[in-house]
């Protein structure tokens, strides 16, 4: 069996006295799908932005690719390639276009090229007509979409969705929905953690459930 893509072993994770995790082992095979499942306050939001680098644990060891290290001291350049999205995304107040740009003008991307991958993704997302107005002005499925596309601009190894179409319900659900299903069956690993039945019946990905602090797989 090939080495898996992203690695968490004996992994603890406490809230005070509240232990989300406890030995916990989590293994992503490059180029899988997954849907993360759990009730409420299971540790899914805990457990993705521990994989990011974004959340500290009381032990634990992470690998990425073919390299390893404690979670305490996360390697810099693996954010490039793990991408964490929030389930309510935060857009800076300016334009949306310059909020897809901003990133890739940080990694080193020239105007033009960002310019060219912004308009892409936002026409990807349906939000071609969009491109100028203040995030403040969207909807909240659109907000979504703005999130998505954005993540999709970074292009990155390991995709980590939050609950998206969480709050959201009729057309703006379907649209967030589509758009996940696309990036699933890009060739990016992803981890959706969700509780929307269409999301968890979707054919291509591998059901993760956490259960009393441990990662079940059940497909
Ligand atoms: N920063 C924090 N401080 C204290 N408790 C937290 C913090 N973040 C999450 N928790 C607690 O950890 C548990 C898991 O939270 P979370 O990972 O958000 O679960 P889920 O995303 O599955 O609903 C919850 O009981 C929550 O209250
Ligand atoms: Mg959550």
């Amino acid at each position: 069996m090939s080495a898996p893509l992203l690695a968490l072993r004996a992994l603890d994770k406490r809230f005070g006295q509240r232990v989300l995790f406890a030995d916990m082992t989590l293994e992503l095979e490059a180029g899988s799908g997954y849907v993360l499942t759990g009730s409420n306050g299971s540790g899914k939001t805990t457990l993705l932005r521990m994989a990011a680098g974004l959340e500290p644990a009381q032990r634990g060891e992470i690998g990425f690719r073919s390299q390893s290290a404690a979670l305490a001291a996360y390697p810099e350049a693996w954010r490039r390639e793990i991408v964490y999205v929030h389930q309510q995304p935060y857009l800076f107040h300016t334009t949306i276009a310059d909020n897809l740009e901003y990133g890739l003008k940080r990694r080193g991307m020239p105007a033009a090229e960002s310019a060219e991958r912004a308009r892409e993704a936002l026409a990807w997302a349906g939000l071609d007509n969009r491109r100028d107005v203040p995030p403040q002005k969207l909807s909240g499925g659109e907000k979504q979409r703005v999130a998505l596309a954005r993540a999709r601009t970074l292009n990155p190894t390991l995709l980590l969705l939050d609950e998206p179409t969480a709050n959201l319900d009729g057309d703006a659900r379907k649209q967030v929905l589509e758009l996940v299903t696309s990036l699933c069956i890009e060739n990016h690993t992803v981890v959706v953690a969700s509780h929307d039945p269409e999301i968890i019946r979707l054919a291509i990905l591998t059901r993760l459930h956490i259960r009393e602090g441990r990662i079940e797989a059940n497909d």
